[in-house]
Formats: C-alpha cells, structure tokens, sequence
C-alpha cells in the first residue's frame, strides 16, 4: 500500500493540547493536513488553534467517550487518525495501587483506543486512511512502578494488530499502525517516570543516549503516514526513529 498525501487530508488526533500530540498535531498541521485535535482542557488547545491558525480546530472532549468517537468520526471522516490519549498513572509499586489506581490506564488509554479503532473499522475511514495508536516501550520490558500502565499499552499494541487484520480481511485498505516511544522526560506523563525511575535502581530507565521529543514522534508520524506500508503493524520509537517490531 503506497503513502498518503497530507497536503488537504483531514486528520484527527486525540490528547493534542500538549506532549507528543501536540507535537504530532504541530507537524501534521505544518504539513498541510486539517487537523481536529481533542483534549479534555480547552485552554492549551486555544493556545495551539492561536498558533497554529485555522489549519486546527479545537474540540475539547473525554477521548474516552464512545459517543465522541461515534460522532467525531462520522463528522470529520479523518484520512489519518491518531490515538494519543492517555492517562498518567500513579507513580507506586504495585502493593500500593488500588484496582481503581491500577486499572487507570485500562479506562482511558485502552478503552479510548477500542471505541475508536471500533469507530474506524465499522464506518470504515476511506481506504489508503491510517490509524496510529501510542502503545509504549513500556509494553516490552514492564513498568513496574505505574500499575496496569505496561499492560494496557501491551493491549493497545495487540488491539492495532487485530484491527490491521480485519481491515486486510474485509479488504478495506485502512492501515493499522501501533508506535512503541521509549520512556523520555520531555512530557509532563513521562517527567513524573523519569523521576520515579532515577530514584529506583534496577528499574526501566528512559534509555540510554539522547532523549525522545514531541517534534521527533510528529516526525515519525509523518514518516508512517508518506511512507509504503511494508505491513508492519508496530514500531519501537527513540530518539534515532521508527524501528519496526
Ligand atoms: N512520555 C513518554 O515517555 C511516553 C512513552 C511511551 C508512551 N507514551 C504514551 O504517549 C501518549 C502521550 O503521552 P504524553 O507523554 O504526551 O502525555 P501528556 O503530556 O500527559 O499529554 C497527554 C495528553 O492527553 C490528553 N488526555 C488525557 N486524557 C484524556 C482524555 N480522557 N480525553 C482526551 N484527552 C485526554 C491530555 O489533555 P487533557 O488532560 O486536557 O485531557 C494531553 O493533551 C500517551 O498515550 C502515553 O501513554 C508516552
């Protein structure tokens, strides 16, 4: 399957208003796509419409709502959807998570993922569309300090793969695609772990070398969205680029 031209194509991207969405909203919207970008606080996405002009609209809503995937999908027909939202989890090792703490990830980064992926393939998005889902290098090697974190984004990233094999079955020619960022300090989400872990010996530390940016994961998303589909589904992410899994 060849690449998508982003010059006019409609994207939407979930959790825009900051981190790496806000990164992957920016380049997208620099590239030429019309971008919805979602977070549930709308003053950091009215910073970003005020940047990034009328190239980006703001909608301010729970991702993890099914009925704004529903209804976003049906309204704005994204030609490249990414799933980016997510929830920090606490910072504890495991004795001192409640279900409810543990389970965090499970409510928003998962179920958010579902009722979209859901959404793309019941429409189903045009062909030659891309799906992009924020899995985690957490997904390979465990989280140990953030709960049901490292479970869920194992989820996510099985889920994309599922997704990509119904779309291949029903010949529907939506690409499917999970990203795996390694662990980096540039994001409020990712501060709190690289915090936790630099206090903890033996633990999973953001990797070695430089470290992962917004702009870096905006570019990567860029480079999925123009690439060919070599029919990989999944992409370990540092700051050296997309390895495919
Ligand atoms: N940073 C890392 O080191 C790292 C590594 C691997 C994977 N990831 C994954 O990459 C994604 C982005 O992480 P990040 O570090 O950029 O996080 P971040 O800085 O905390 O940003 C999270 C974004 O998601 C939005 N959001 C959270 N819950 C939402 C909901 N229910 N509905 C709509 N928007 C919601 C937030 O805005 P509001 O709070 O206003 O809703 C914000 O825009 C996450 O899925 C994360 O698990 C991050």
């Amino acid at each position: 399957m060849s690449g998508l031209e982003i010059a006019g194509a409609t994207a939407l991207v979930t959790g825009a208003s900051r981190g790496f969405g806000r990164g992957i909203a920016t380049a997208l919207s620099r590239a030429g796509a019309q971008v919805t970008g979602l977070a549930r606080d709308r003053g950091p996405l009215d910073e970003l419409r005020a940047e990034l002009g009328g190239s980006f609209t703001a909608v301010a809503a729970d991702a993890a709502d099914p009925n704004v995937a529903g209804r976003l999908i049906d309204v704005c027909k994204p030609r490249i959807l990414v799933l980016n939202a997510g929830a920090t989890p606490l910072p504890r090792p495991i004795q001192q998570h409640t279900w409810e703490t543990f389970g965090r990830n499970w409510d928003v980064d998962v179920r958010h993922v579902f009722g979209w992926t859901r959404e793309a393939l019941l429409a189903p998005l045009a062909p030659g569309s891309i799906v992009i889902t924020l899995s985690s290098g957490a997904a390979l090697r465990g989280s140990p300090l953030s709960g049901g974190y490292a479970g869920a984004k194992a989820a996510i990233r099985w889920l994309t793969s599922y997704a990509a094999q119904e779309s291949a079955r029903e010949g529907f020619g939506i690409r499917f695609v999970s990203l795996l960022p390694q662990l980096t300090p540039a994001t409020e989400l990712g501060a709190v772990f690289a915090a936790a872990y630099a206090g903890r010996a033996g633990g999973p530390a953001g990797g070695q070398g430089p470290a992962l940016t917004p702009e870096r994961v905006g570019q990567a998303v860029i480079e999925l969205v123009t690439g060919t589909d070599p029919g990989q589904d999944a992409y370990l992410l540092t700051a050296a680029g997309l390895r495919p899994l």
